[in-house]
């Protein structure tokens, strides 16, 4: 595809597991106000279990590694945009230098951006695009529902009836994800029976909406359901479940979550989509290091009119957990493989 130059991620070899890192959920935690370079680190929520559990430490650790007088300003809008905007005008009025920013809202961040830059504070968009930040850092985003897509297709024999629950609207990538799965669902021989925008990708939105579909649909007729990622995986298996479902048609998902990797060994669920969390995370580290000290990288890719780093998604099913989050230490065997899962982890060869 040439949409724009694509930076492979092949062979990731992350070095420290991260599974057990969990800050467990730290609204802000800032060590900065002595004066030194100051990195502010803007996640959007806490429901989804990558941005407390992976991006900020890994973040910090990374910037920790390669600036010995950096501090970052960490901020967590739990899923509301005035705060984080909030959060951006304080990180800039405490001293931040650059800003980090994953913002809850895109469009609204476009407002950040500007005024961060009137402050000689350059952005970089973390994860999701933001319209005139100075830097991008994120997967192939259209890629990842195109792999969702493909997976459903080839999961349900390409026939049957489906629900789709695709991301929240104020959230750029989700528009990515559900144009890529759209892409391949469309001309497939899959037929849509209902299909949600979840307003903040809230799990317990995501069960709410499967139930009320289920007072119209038997169970048994769903030939799979799209989910555009993990947590709202999770709340259509619990529908399910509730339902007293115990054969579950596939269910696709995104971010290779712990429960999500369990799930799928389980049969619970079929596939996820792994993005190397350390790739972006190291990146975004390194360039706002690099910022911090008035360095400006060059070995970017355009994306919409922005500098950018777009790396590799992968799609995960039982068959390969182990060549991937295992491999690349995401998880260890033995995150993964609970006495609850142990027969499943055993015949998928992981134990
Ligand atoms: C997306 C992100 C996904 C997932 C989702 C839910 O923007 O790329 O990895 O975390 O948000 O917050």
């Amino acid at each position: 595809m040439n949409r724009y130059r694509r930076t492979a991620v092949y062979g990731l070899v992350a070095i420290v597991s991260v599974a057990g890192l969990a800050a467990c959920g730290a609204n802000s935690s800032d060590d900065s106000g002595d004066g030194g370079k100051t990195i502010a680190l803007l996640l959007p929520e806490t429901k989804t279990t990558r941005y407390e559990s992976f991006d900020k430490p890994l973040f910090e650790a990374k910037v920790k590694e390669l600036c010995s007088d950096c501090k970052v300003n960490y901020l967590n809008a739990d899923q509301d945009a005035s705060k984080q905007q909030q959060q951006a005008e304080s990180a800039i009025t405490d001293g931040a230098s650059v800003l980090v920013l994953d913002p809850v809202d895109g469009k609204a961040a476009t407002g950040i951006v500007k005024s961060a830059q009137s402050s000689d504070v350059p952005v970089v968009a973390y994860d999701r695009f933001i319209e005139g930040a100075d830097y991008y850092i994120s997967f192939d985003n259209e890629r990842v529902g195109e792999m969702q897509g493909e997976a459903l297709v080839k999961a349900t024999g390409d026939t049957g009836d489906i629900l789709m629950l695709n991301g929240s609207p104020t959230d750029p990538n989700a528009a990515q994800f559900k144009k890529g799965a759209h892409s391949v669902i469309d001309k497939s021989g899959l037929n849509v029976l209902a299909e949600y925008d979840n307003p903040d990708w809230s799990p317990d939105n995501a069960q709410k909406f499967t139930s009320s579909q289920l007072n119209n649909i038997d169970p048994s007729q769903l030939a799979g359901v799209y989910a555009a990622n993990d947590g709202q995986a999770g709340g259509v298996f619990a529908a399910l479940k509730a339902a007293g479902v115990t054969d579950f048609p596939p269910i696709t998902g995104q971010d290779a979550e712990l429960a999500a990797i369990q799930r799928i060994l389980a049969g619970q669920q079929y596939m996820t989509v792994y993005k190397p969390i350390k790739t972006e995370a190291d990146q975004a580290a390194q360039l706002a290091v690099d910022l911090v000290n008035g360095d400006k990288p060059s070995d970017t890719t355009d994306f919409e009119g922005v500098p950018s780093y777009i790396l590799e998604p992968i799609s995960v099913t039982k068959d390969n957990v182990k060549d991937t989050v295992v491999k690349d230490k995401f998880y260890s065997v033995d995150d993964i493989c609970t006495t609850e899962y142990a027969d499943a982890c055993q015949s998928a060869g992981l134990q």
